[in-house]
């Protein structure tokens, strides 16, 4: 469900036709919806509501634009971390620090000390000599950090190998096997509170059932370190539930289904759960708009040369991930196109084959489901300036990311003065 739809054949966001956006910023530029942001938090939320007090925080990195991040934190979602930019990004747009959550295999002492200075909710760690490392800051500012371990329950997630966390090869978590010796360790560290258990175990989850099988061993885990002594009053069950890219493929779970596995699993385990979504909140808010350059006939397909490129939307090139295509005034004629970028390398590819609206040069474009990872992986190779970011509410829209100039990059770079010119 989204805010993005026809109205007399062209298509809007909210109230604000697209046109009206490409033609006033250019493009390719993202476009977020509001009440799309709004509405899939609040679907999430509602999943979760038979729970005790659930700390919902937003994976920062799916989305990380202030505007983003200030209306979800309006809503009173926190904010799951991985570096010290995305905490003080999530600070910057008002979402306070005990709502935070600090995730990632290589946090530095001095991102450890920056999130201990703003006193944020939990560390979730993520090895013995991480968990060494922080003792020794905590220590050395005369803090407590209040810490989880996040395990890795050797679960094949069955989604994109380079978006699965929870096998036992994968970099993730500390060994299930190994984690009594591990909380152990812990407790016997100055500085640390060990408060909880902590699980990721990937994104794009189309189907609940390797969920299920983490969060039981979670909850295992759980009863285990109990009777080791720990008290643990917190588990954090992450993110990675699906969204639906493809409309011919089957819906994924459903928040609401989701929400009723969690609570028929962790039923009885008396803690707080805390919950790290990131795709499911804002994937289908947001799109991104291009314009095509030209249409130019290939051997099989017409290759349709769009604005957009690679470094705009990795996720294609990444994951040979699929984005539905759509015009945004579309002739009702449909046929089999490639759809590429500007970018010189063959892997600059959105769809090959596509059965897809027919269009013509100079139309525009819209790669739909782009909200989640989009603007926040781009970047600028081929020398392309960043895309900008637009937020559309109601009949209200407004720039929430400028198009740097290509100026700003090339005054970036310096040119010591031994080179001659
Ligand atoms: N928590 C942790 C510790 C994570 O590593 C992630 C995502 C999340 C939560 C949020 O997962 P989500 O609910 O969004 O599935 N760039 C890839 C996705 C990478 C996900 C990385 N971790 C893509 O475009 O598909």
């Amino acid at each position: 469900m989204d805010h993005f739809d026809y109205v007399d054949g062209a298509m809007q966001v909210e109230q604000v036709p697209m046109t009206t956006i490409a033609d006033a910023v250019g493009t390719p530029v993202y476009i977020y919806s509001t009440a799309t942001l709004m509405r899939h938090a609040q679907v999430f939320r509602d999943a979760l509501s038979g729970l005790d007090d659930p700390l919902v925080s937003f994976a920062v990195k799916a989305n990380p634009n202030g505007a983003v991040l200030a209306t979800l934190g309006g809503m009173g979602l926190g904010a799951d971390v991985v570096s010290g930019g995305e905490l003080l990004r999530a600070i910057a747009a008002g979402i306070p620090a005990d709502r935070i959550v600090f995730s990632g295999v290589g946090k530095t002492a001095d991102e450890m000390r920056l999130a201990l200075t703003h006193g944020i909710y939990q560390f979730n760690l993520e090895s013995e000599p991480e968990a060494q490392m922080l003792s020794d800051v905590a220590v050395s500012m005369g803090k407590t950090a209040p810490v989880a371990y996040r395990i890795n329950p050797d679960v094949d997630a069955g989604t994109h190998a380079k978006i699965s966390t929870g096998k036992s090869e994968n970099k993730f978590g500390i060994p299930y096997d190994r984690a009594i010796e591990s909380y152990g360790a812990a407790r016997d560290l100055p500085g640390l509170e060990v408060r909880g258990v902590a699980v990721h175990i990937g994104s794009q989850l189309t189907d609940l059932a390797p969920l299920e099988a983490a969060f039981v061993k979670v909850g295992t885990l759980i009863a285990a370190l109990r009777e080791a002594g720990h008290d643990i009053v917190r588990a954090d069950l992450g993110g990675g539930l699906g969204v639906p890219y493809d409309p011919s493929q089957p819906l994924p779970p459903s928040p609401a289904d989701y929400g009723a596995m969690v609570a028929r699993v962790t039923q009885g385990w008396n803690v707080r759960l805390m919950f790290e979504p990131g795709r499911v909140i804002v994937g289908n808010a947001g799109v991104l708009l291009s314009r095509v350059v030209r249409v130019k006939q290939g051997a099989q397909a017409p290759f349709v040369i769009v604005d957009a490129a690679m470094n705009d939307l990795m996720r294609p090139s990444l994951y040979d991930a699929w984005h539905d295509i759509r015009a945004v005034a579309p002739t009702g004629e449909r046929g089999s196109a490639n759809v590429v970028g500007p970018v010189c390398e063959t892997g600059d590819t959105f769809a090959m084959h596509r059965d897809m609206d027919v269009v013509a040069d100079g139309d525009l474009v819209a790669f739909m489901t782009a909200g989640a990872y989009g603007a926040t992986m781009a970047g600028t190779y081929n020398s392309r300036p960043l895309v900008p970011e637009v937020l559309v509410s109601g009949d209200k829209w407004a720039v929430v990311r400028e198009r740097p100039p290509i100026e700003a990059l090339i005054a970036a770079d310096i040119i010591p003065d031994w080179i001659g010119g």
